[in-house]
């Protein structure tokens, strides 16, 4: 029997050694222990559990069983006397007959290595080891964590298991179902799982299983990681360096962020409201619009805030078209001037040929010394806008050979109102000073000099005033030379006249030119000859030399039509110019009809006429020939008088005529007098074609 134990833990080293002494020495004189199963034990608790044992060599040892080195029990084996137990552990530790240890409804605080030690006087004492694990079922296992979010960015988040019961073998947690081990971003420690500084891919499912040998339970928890708003993007469609007033666009902002961060536009400390889903639509922008938004995101939950900004740019053109201008500063110097006002931004207005580093904007003037060589010089400003590049011109410019214009005319009280105008296409505007024979002219209410300066008006009841001293002089000047134009007033005067007949002889037209410095306020035409049947029947009384006056015309006429005539009869006309009451020097004589000899006068005129005419072509030829000499050798320093054609257009116009102030692009050339106009002594406009009036036509019949 005690051969069979030995033989059966023959693998054990230590009974071999046993066996060998037991076979040479023949004697049973050692202590013999073996485990009778296995010496790792577990069991669940409240269980009955033995760790078992068998022993030969001797009968009836002392067992002493212990933990840790801590006596819990000893026995004689089969003596009278009971167990020695440890008194805390009686009711559940028992020694059995054959040594073995018997724990009755173990509790967990029983888990533990146990030592048994068997001593029998004389013998060596003998003692085995068993590992004892109580393990208890899980039973309501939880996980748990401080707050039901994590939030990235923090230094840790930990999850935590709970449970009523249970001892753990193993535990194993999970993350989207894969095992997490100890690293640097995970810790397992207790009970804990720390997920170290977590960031937004932690979220997701976690789960816990734990086991031991009788039982295992698992545990999960879905875990939402907080983060954001990231850094936002904020763009602006169309997207474009800058924007026109009255575009629309639509700004954006978004970031990533759980949850969905809210966003918000401000503008100028305005909450901007139309706000949805980070997009801010602006239609028909104005310039008062342009600034910096800004766009706050802000995570609900976490309270974290973003902000970035935009920074619109909307421009708008300056109205209309820059304008330059150029005045005189000081009378020494030269102001260029550039406007373009309004607009956003301003433009930048700048005149590259006079200065290269000086610029402004809205109105911008530059000031150089007046110099000769600034004389006609076109001077350009650059006008410079985001949404266009204009620019305009001016030039300077001394005043110009010009010829004075007189205009007569009639003012309400009756006065005759003679003005003259001395417009000399300068720029700056020329500045006039007036003088009547060696007296300078004083602004006053007979001589009115109007507030640019160019143009006397001189006020009187009688012509006779303004033929006492009748040359006036005019000299106009700006900072970059002077003009002057002389006038010499005449009384009313006709310069020229001529009678043109109808095809049958029954009605003519006069026409008459007056010079164009002649004061003429209307005219008188007379008539010597068979009354006229007109239906008015007029009856003026006939003058000393049998002229009749037949029609009054105003100043401004320069044509009358006469009949019904009789073909068979001969009529003499002339035209009396008038200057209100007075009564210029009559025009010649012109005759119509029939009638060459048939009155004794006119051929007494005519025989007379005949060598008297051969004197008068003799003298007359001389006095062309003095005529054109001298007005070739005075065409190029004197201006010669505009028509009077021209004059009497603009008659009676009150308005002073004011030349280009402000240039938008440039100076227009003074007209050309010297072309334009002639010597009055000359015969200037072609001679009107004749249209005869239909039959009709009364109405200038007196
Ligand atoms: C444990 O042992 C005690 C005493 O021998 C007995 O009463 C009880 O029924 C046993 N329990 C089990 C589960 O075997
Ligand atoms: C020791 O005794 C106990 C109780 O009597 C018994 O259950 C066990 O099987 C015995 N062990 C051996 C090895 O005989
Ligand atoms: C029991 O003994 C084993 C080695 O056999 C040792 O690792 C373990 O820590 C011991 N347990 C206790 C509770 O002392
Ligand atoms: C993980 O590391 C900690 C500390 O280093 C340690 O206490 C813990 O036991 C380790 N857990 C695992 C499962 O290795
Ligand atoms: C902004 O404009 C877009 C496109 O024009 C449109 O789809 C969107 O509904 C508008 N949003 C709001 C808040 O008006
Ligand atoms: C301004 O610069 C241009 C080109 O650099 C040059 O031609 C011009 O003479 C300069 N004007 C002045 C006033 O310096
Ligand atoms: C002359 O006087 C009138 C009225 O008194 C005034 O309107 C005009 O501007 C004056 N002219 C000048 C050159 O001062
Ligand atoms: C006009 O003035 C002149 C000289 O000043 C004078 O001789 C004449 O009588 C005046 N005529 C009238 C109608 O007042
Ligand atoms: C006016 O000027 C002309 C020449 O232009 C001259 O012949 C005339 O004598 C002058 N008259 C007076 C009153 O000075
Ligand atoms: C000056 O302006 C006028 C009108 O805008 C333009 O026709 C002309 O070409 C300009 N001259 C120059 C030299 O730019």
């Amino acid at each position: 029997m005690k051969k069979l134990d030995v033989f059966q833990t023959l693998l054990n080293e230590v009974f071999v050694t046993f066996l060998i002494i037991f076979t040479f020495q023949g004697s049973n004189c050692q202590l013999v222990l073996q485990p009778a199963g296995p010496t790792q034990v577990n069991a669940l608790v409240g269980t009955n559990v033995t760790l078992a044992v068998s022993f030969s060599g001797a009968p009836n040892p002392l067992v002493s069983w212990s933990r840790s080195n801590i006596t819990v029990g000893t026995w004689t084996i089969n003596s009278n006397s009971s167990p020695d137990i440890a008194p805390n552990s009686r009711d559940v530790l028992r020694i059995e007959n054959n040594g073995s240890l018997t724990f009755l409804h173990v509790p967990l605080g029983y888990t533990g290595n146990y030592t048994i030690e068997l001593a029998k006087s004389g013998l060596e004492k003998v003692s085995r080891t068993f590992t004892l694990r109580i393990f208890e079922n899980f039973q309501s296992v939880s996980l748990n964590t401080q707050s039901d979010f994590a939030k990235e960015g923090a230094e840790s988040f930990t999850l935590k298991y709970s449970m009523l019961h249970g001892v753990v073998e193993q535990q194993m947690w999970q993350f989207n179902g894969k095992e997490l081990k100890n690293s640097s971003h995970y810790l397992i420690e207790g009970r804990s799982l720390v997920i170290l500084r977590p960031n937004r891919s932690d979220a997701g499912l976690y789960s816990l299983l734990l086991t031991n040998p009788f039982s295992s339970a698992a545990a999960r928890k879905t875990i939402t990681i907080l983060y954001g708003p990231d850094a936002p993007v904020v763009g602006v469609q169309p997207a474009q360096l800058l924007y026109k007033a009255g575009d629309s666009l639509s700004l954006s902002c978004q970031a990533e962020g759980f949850p969905s961060p809210i966003t918000e536009w401000t503008f100028d400390g305005q909450i901007l409201p139309n706000s949805n889903n980070g997009v801010l639509n602006l239609t028909n922008v104005q310039t008062s619009q342009g600034g910096v938004y800004t766009c706050t995101l802000l995570n609900t939950l976490t309270a974290e805030k973003r902000e970035k900004s935009l920074t619109l740019k909307i421009f708008e053109k300056p109205g209309g078209s820059p304008m330059c201008s150029v005045v005189s500063v000081n009378d020494v110097s030269l102001q260029y001037q550039c406007r373009w006002p309004g607009g956003t931004p301003q433009a930048q207005l700048s005149f590259p040929g006079l200065s290269n580093n000086s610029n402004g904007a809205e109105n911008f003037s530059l000031t150089v010394t007046a110099s000769a060589d600034l004389n006609k010089k076109t001077v350009i400003c650059i006008a410079d806008h985001p949404l266009e590049q204009n620019k305009c011109n001016v030039s300077a410019s001394a005043p110009m050979k010009f010829l004075p214009i007189v205009e007569t005319s009639i003012d309400l009280s009756g006065k005759i109102v003679v003005s003259i105008s001395c417009l000399s296409g300068a720029s700056p505007q020329a500045a006039v000073s007036w003088s009547r024979g060696n007296e300078t002219v004083t602004n006053g209410t007979t001589q009115l000099i109007s507030s640019s300066t160019e143009q006397l008006r001189i006020y009187s009841y009688n012509v006779s005033s303004f033929l006492v001293m009748p040359n006036y002089t005019c000299v106009c000047y700006n900072l970059l030379g002077s003009q002057t134009g002389k006038i010499q007033l005449q009384g009313p005067s006709i310069s020229d006249s001529s009678l043109f007949p109808n095809q049958n002889g029954t009605i003519i037209t006069l026409t008459w030119e007056v010079p164009p410095t002649a004061i003429v306020t209307g005219f008188g035409i007379q008539m010597k000859g068979p009354a006229l049947h007109t239906k008015s029947g007029i009856v003026t009384k006939a003058s000393s030399d049998g002229y009749v006056t037949i029609q009054s015309k105003l100043g401004s006429a320069r044509s009358a039509d006469i009949f019904p005539l009789n073909p068979k009869s001969t009529y003499w006309f002339r035209i009396i110019p008038k200057a209100r009451l007075t009564d210029g020097v009559p025009s010649k004589i012109h005759r119509a009809g029939p009638g060459e000899g048939l009155s004794g006068s006119a051929i007494a005129g005519i025989a007379a006429g005949i060598p008297c005419s051969i004197l008068f072509l003799a003298l007359l030829c001389v006095t062309i020939y003095l005529i054109l000499y001298c007005s070739n050798k005075k065409k190029n320093q004197q201006p010669t008088y505009p028509v009077s054609r021209a004059v009497a257009k603009t008659k009676n116009s009150q308005t002073t005529t004011s030349p280009h102030k402000l240039l938008t692009g440039g100076l227009a050339s003074p007209p050309d007098y010297n072309r334009l106009h002639k010597n009055p002594s000359e015969r200037t406009v072609p001679l009107p074609t004749f249209v005869p009036p239909p039959p009709v036509r009364v109405a200038t019949t007196v």
